[in-house]
C-alpha cells in the first residue's frame, strides 16, 4: 500500500528499485517511503515502528517526534500506532515543479536514548493536471491565395504533470485543409505547426474553425483543447457576374427625372473592396445618351432626360459591371416605353367655304379638317364632335379627315353667323381634347320680301293742306341684308274717282314719305286710298304692298249759308205778325246750312240785333223766331231782327240774316206805312226811271241788231254766189270754254274769301247774290264779241241771231223787274238803308 511499484520506463524502474532497497535495508536509522501526491490528511504513509523494528512503547517512552524542518508540516507521527500519516495536502507540482524525482526528508527524534531516524518521503506524480494551452483560442489569418505547404506555428500546450502524465500527443481536427506537424528543434525542444495542405477559398468558407487537442499519457488520459480560428483573407479572384443576362423594364413616357426604371445587379464573390462592383453604361448612341443614368454603386437605372414615346419606343442599353480588379461582366437592359396620352389632337383646317349661302341644301360640305394625334393606340384614336345645337355636323370621311356639313336649311335672317366649335377627343385615359372654332358666316339670298309695318295705314289729313306737304311715312322692312334689303317705294297705278292716284299723292322712293300733290278739299273728297309697293333691290326683286287710306278731315272753312229768308237786292220780304199774336207765335224760321261737317256744321242761332229784344227770341237750335210776349199796340209796326248763325268750328264762322217783321193786322196798314216813306218814294221813282231808260236802250239795241241781221243776210246772198265758185275750206272756230282758270278751281275759293272779309254788310249781301248773275252777264258780251270777230259770215249770222234773241230776253227781264218793282210797292218793300 505504501510502497508503490513504479511502472513503465525501465530506466526509472531500476533506479527507483535500487534506491528503495538501499533505504530499507542499508540504513538502520533511515527510512524511505513513497506516496502519491494529493493524499488526504490522515492517510497512512508508513508504519515506522514496524519498519524500523522499534516497539511502540519505545516510541512513547522515547517521546518520539518529528524534528522541525522545512517539510515537517506535511507529515505527523502517530506514536500510538507507530505510523506516519499525512498532515497536509502534498502537491508534487508545487513542491518539485517539473523535476521528475520529488522527495523530502523528515527526522524523527527519540529520547532515552537519543535516536535519530531519517525518513525520506518520495512524492509520486499522479495525473492530476490536464494539458492546458496558454490562450483560449488561437487566431490565425490566412490569405486565400496562400499556397500549399504554408506553415503556421501553434502554441504548445502545458501539462505540469511529469512523466507519462504529461503531454504525449496532439491532434488537429478537422484536417480538410491543414495537417499538424510536430517538429523538434535542433536544441531538442519540440513545437507544433499547422501546415496548409489544400488551398482555402474565402468564397466558400471564410472562417475555418479547428480544434487542437493535446493529450497526456495518464490513466485515464487527460486532454486540453484550444480552438483555432482561421480567417481567410480575400483575394480578388472572382469576376462580377450579373444575376441576369437580360433585364426587361417598362417605363411610362414623360416619367420625371429620377424615376427608377430597374436595378441591375452583378454579384462578385469576392469580399470587401474586391467584391465591390461598379456599374456603367457601355457605348451609347447619340439619341440614347442622356435619357437614362445608372447609379454606379447600386445599379439603379433612373430616368435622366425626357422620354418621348413618339421618338423612341424602346431602348436597349448594355451595362458593364466592373470590380476593382478589372474583372467585368455585362448585361443588356431592354426598356420598353409605355405610351402616355400626352399629345393633344391637332386640328388643321384643310379647306373652308366661307361664307355659306343660306340656300345651301342640307349635306353641303363646308369645311374639311384634318386631325392628328401623335400618340398611338387608343391614345391616338380621335373622335370629333360639334357641340351645341347648330345646323352643322361633323362626319368622318377618310383616314383622319373629317368634313363639316350642313344638316338643316340655314336662314341668315335668324342666324347670320355661327361659331362652330369642333372638339377632337382621343380615347386615351384620361382623354385629351382640343378645340377649333370655325366662324361660319351665312351669305344672304333674296328670300324675304319687304313687309310694311302694317298692311294698311289710315292717314288723317286736314283739308286745305299746302300742296307738297308730307302726309305720312310708310316703312317696309326687309329681313334680308344689304342689296337684298334695300327697299324703294312706289305708288301703284290706281284711280281715285276717275283721276290717277299719282295726281293726288306722290311717294318718295327712298324715304317712303307720302306727299300730297295738291290741297284737298274735304267738301269734295272725303277719303281715298292708294296702294304703295315696296320693292327690294335683290335679283329677282321681291316686293310687298300696303294700302294707305287717306282720310281728309274737315276744317271749318265754310260759313253757314242762309237758305231762308231769301235776301234779295235792297229790300226783303217781311214776315207779318198779327197784333193779336200770342206768346210763342212762330214768326218765321231761319234756315241755314253749312257744307262743313260735324262740329263745323253744327249751327246755332242767336238774335244779334233787334229793335225790341223783349219781343222775339230765336231758338238756338231750331232757328225758329217766336214771340216771347204778347204784341201790344205800342210795338212798332216795322221790326227788324238780325239773326246770326254760327257754326261750332274752331274758330267758328258765322253768317247773319236780317228778318223784317211787320206787326200789322191787315195788308192796307202795311201799304200805308209803306207810302208814308217819302224817301222811299223818291228812291223808287229814280229806280223806275232807270228801268224805263234801260228798256229804251235795250229796245234800241234790238232794232239795231235786227238791221244788222237783215243787212248781213243780204250780204251773204251776194257772197254765196262767189263762194260756190271758189272751193275755199271752211275752218270753224270754237272758243275755249269759260272754266276755272286756276288748277285748283280758284273761283269758289276766291268767292269764299271775299265773303269772309265782308260779312254782315249790305254790299256783301249784294255781292253774295251777285256773282252768279254777274257771270252770266259777263259771259254774254264775251260770247258776242267772239262772234263779231268771226270771219265767216254764216257764223256771224248765227251769232247775230243769238244776240238778238238775248237782247230780247234782257228786254223781257228788265220789263219784268219794272213790273215787279211796281208790285212790290203795293205789297211791302222798304229801303234797306232806311234803318
Ligand atoms: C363668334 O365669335 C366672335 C369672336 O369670338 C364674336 O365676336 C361673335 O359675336 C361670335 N358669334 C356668335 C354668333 O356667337
Ligand atoms: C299685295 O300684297 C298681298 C299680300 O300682302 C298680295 O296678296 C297681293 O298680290 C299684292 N298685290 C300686288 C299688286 O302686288
Amino acid at each position: 500500500m505504501s510502497i508503490r511499484k513504479i511502472p513503465t520506463s525501465v530506466n526509472g524502474k531500476v533506479r527507483l528499485w535500487i534506491a528503495f532497497l538501499w533505504f530499507c535495508y542499508v540504513a538502520h536509522g533511515q527510512m524511505r517511503y513513497s506516496i502519491p501526491e494529493e493524499m488526504v490528511k490522515g492517510s497512512v504513509i508508513g508504519n515506522v515502528a514496524a519498519d524500523l523494528g522499534i516497539d511502540v512503547k519505545r516510541l512513547k517512552s522515547g517521546r518520539a517526534r518529528i524534528a522541525a524542518g522545512d517539510s515537517s508540516r506535511y507529515v505527523e507521527l502517530n506514536t500510538d500506532k507507530g505510523i506516519l500519516v499525512v498532515n497536509e495536502r502534498i502537491d508534487r507540482e508545487t513542491m518539485c515543479k517539473k523535476m521528475t524525482l520529488c522527495s523530502f526528508s523528515i527526522e524523527i527524534i527519540l529520547e532515552n536514548p537519543i535516536q535519530l531516524i531519517e525518513v525520506e518521503i518520495e512524492i509520486l506524480d499522479i495525473n492530476d493536471h490536464a494539458p492546458t494551452f496558454p490562450n483560449d483560442e488561437i487566431n490565425i489569418e490566412i490569405s486565400e491565395s496562400a499556397l500549399h505547404g504554408a506553415r503556421f506555428m501553434l502554441d504548445s500546450a502545458y501539462d505540469p504533470d511529469v512523466g507519462i502524465n504529461t503531454i504525449q500527443s496532439y491532434s488537429l481536427k478537422p484536417t480538410d485543409n491543414f495537417v499538424l506537424k510536430q517538429e523538434t528543434r535542433s536544441d531538442g525542444t519540440r513545437y507544433i505547426e499547422m501546415m496548409l495542405q489544400s488551398p482555402v477559398d474565402r468564397e466558400k468558407q471564410e472562417d475555418l474553425s479547428l480544434t487542437l487537442t493535446a493529450i497526456d499519457g495518464g490513466h485515464p488520459p487527460r486532454s486540453g483543447a484550444v480552438k483555432i480560428n482561421v480567417k481567410v483573407f480575400d483575394v480578388n479572384d472572382n469576376a462580377p457576374v450579373f444575376t441576369k443576362k437580360l433585364y426587361r423594364a417598362t417605363v411610362l413616357e414623360n416619367s420625371i427625372k429620377g424615376t427608377l426604371v430597374t436595378t441591375v445587379s452583378a454579384s462578385d464573390l469576392d469580399k470587401g473592396v474586391n467584391g465591390e462592383v461598379t456599374y456603367a453604361f457601355r457605348q451609347m448612341s447619340e439619341t440614347e445618351r442622356g435619357v437614362f443614368e445608372i447609379d454606379e454603386k447600386s445599379g439603379n437605372i433612373y430616368v435622366r432626360g425626357s422620354i418621348d414615346f413618339e421618338k423612341d419606343k424602346r431602348y436597349e442599353i448594355n451595362v458593364d459591371a466592373r470590380d476593382h480588379g478589372g474583372f467585368t461582366d455585362s448585361c443588356a437592359v431592354i426598356i420598353d416605353i409605355t405610351d402616355v396620352n400626352d399629345n393633344i389632337p391637332i386640328i388643321t383646317l384643310t379647306s373652308f367655304t366661307n361664307p355659306v349661302s343660306e340656300d345651301a341644301l342640307p349635306g353641303t360640305t363646308i369645311a374639311v379638317i384634318n386631325v392628328k394625334d401623335l400618340d398611338s393606340g387608343e391614345n391616338g384614336q380621335v373622335n370629333c364632335i360639334i357641340s351645341g345645337d347648330s345646323p352643322f355636323a361633323i362626319k368622318w370621311s377618310i383616314k383622319n379627315y373629317f368634313t363639316v356639313q350642313t344638316i338643316k336649311m340655314l336662314n341668315r335672317e335668324t342666324d347670320s353667323e355661327f361659331n362652330v366649335t369642333i372638339t377632337a377627343t382621343d380615347e386615351g385615359s384620361p382623354p385629351l381634347s382640343s378645340n377649333k372654332t370655325l366662324h361660319i358666316r351665312v351669305s344672304d339670298v333674296n328670300d324675304n320680301a319687304p313687309v310694311f309695318e302694317r298692311p294698311s295705314y289710315d292717314v288723317r289729313l286736314i283739308e286745305n293742306n299746302t300742296p307738297g306737304v308730307s302726309i305720312f311715312t310708310v316703312k317696309a322692312n326687309d329681313a334680308d341684308c344689304c342689296q337684298n334689303a334695300r327697299v324703294s317705294y312706289l305708288l301703284e297705278d290706281s284711280e281715285v274717282n276717275g283721276v290717277p292716284a299719282s295726281s293726288l299723292v306722290s311717294v318718295n322712293a327712298e324715304s317712303g314719305v307720302i306727299h300730297a300733290v295738291h290741297s284737298f278739299d274735304y267738301e269734295k273728297l272725303r277719303e281715298f286710298q292708294v296702294k304703295v309697293r315696296a320693292q327690294d333691290a335683290g335679283s329677282p326683286p321681291l316686293s310687298g304692298n300696303a294700302t294707305v287710306r287717306i282720310i281728309i278731315q274737315d276744317q271749318n272753312d265754310n260759313a253757314p249759308q242762309i237758305l231762308y229768308p231769301i235776301q234779295t237786292g235792297g229790300s226783303l220780304v217781311a214776315e207779318m205778325v198779327p197784333r193779336s199774336a200770342d206768346v210763342g207765335y212762330l214768326v218765321t224760321k231761319v234756315v241755314a246750312v253749312d257744307v262743313d261737317s260735324g262740329q263745323n256744321a253744327w249751327l246755332s242761332y242767336k238774335l244779334q240785333k233787334a229793335i225790341d229784344r223783349a219781343l222775339f227770341e230765336v231758338g238756338s237750335q231750331t232757328g225758329e223766331i217766336r214771340t216771347i210776349r204778347p204784341v201790344s199796340d205800342k210795338d212798332a209796326m216795322k221790326q227788324r231782327l238780325t239773326v246770326i248763325v254760327e257754326d261750332n268750328g274752331q274758330p267758328s264762322r258765322s253768317a247773319t240774316v236780317n228778318v223784317n217783321v211787320m206787326v200789322a193786322d191787315s195788308f192796307p196798314e202795311v201799304l200805308s206805312e209803306f207810302s208814308d216813306n217819302t224817301h222811299d218814294k223818291d228812291y223808287n221813282d229814280n229806280l223806275t226811271f232807270y228801268l224805263v231808260l234801260a228798256l229804251a236802250v235795250v229796245s234800241f239795241l234790238f232794232i239795231l241788231s235786227l238791221v244788222v241781221i237783215i243787212s248781213l243776210k243780204i250780204y251773204r246772198w251776194r257772197q254765196s254766189r262767189i263762194f260756190y265758185q271758189s272751193n275755199l275750206p271752211v275752218i270753224p272756230y270754237y272758243p275755249t270754254l269759260y272754266s276755272d282758270a286756276g288748277g285748283t278751281g280758284t273761283l269758289p275759293h276766291a268767292y269764299n274769301y271775299e265773303v269772309c272779309m265782308t260779312t254782315d254788310s249790305r254790299k256783301s249781301d249784294f255781292k253774295l247774290v251777285g256773282p252768279s248773275s254777274q257771270n252770266a252777264f259777263i259771259m254774254d258780251p264775251s260770247y258776242a264779241e267772239t262772234m263779231a270777230l268771226g270771219k265767216d259770215e254764216k257764223t256771224l249770222l248765227a251769232v247775230s241771231d243769238i244776240v238778238s234773241r238775248q237782247i230780247l230776253i234782257v228786254h223781257y227781264i228788265i220789263f219784268f223787274f219794272l213790273l215787279l218793282f211796281r208790285i212790290s210797292r203795293i205789297v211791302c218793300v222798304f229801303h234797306v238803308c232806311h234803318v
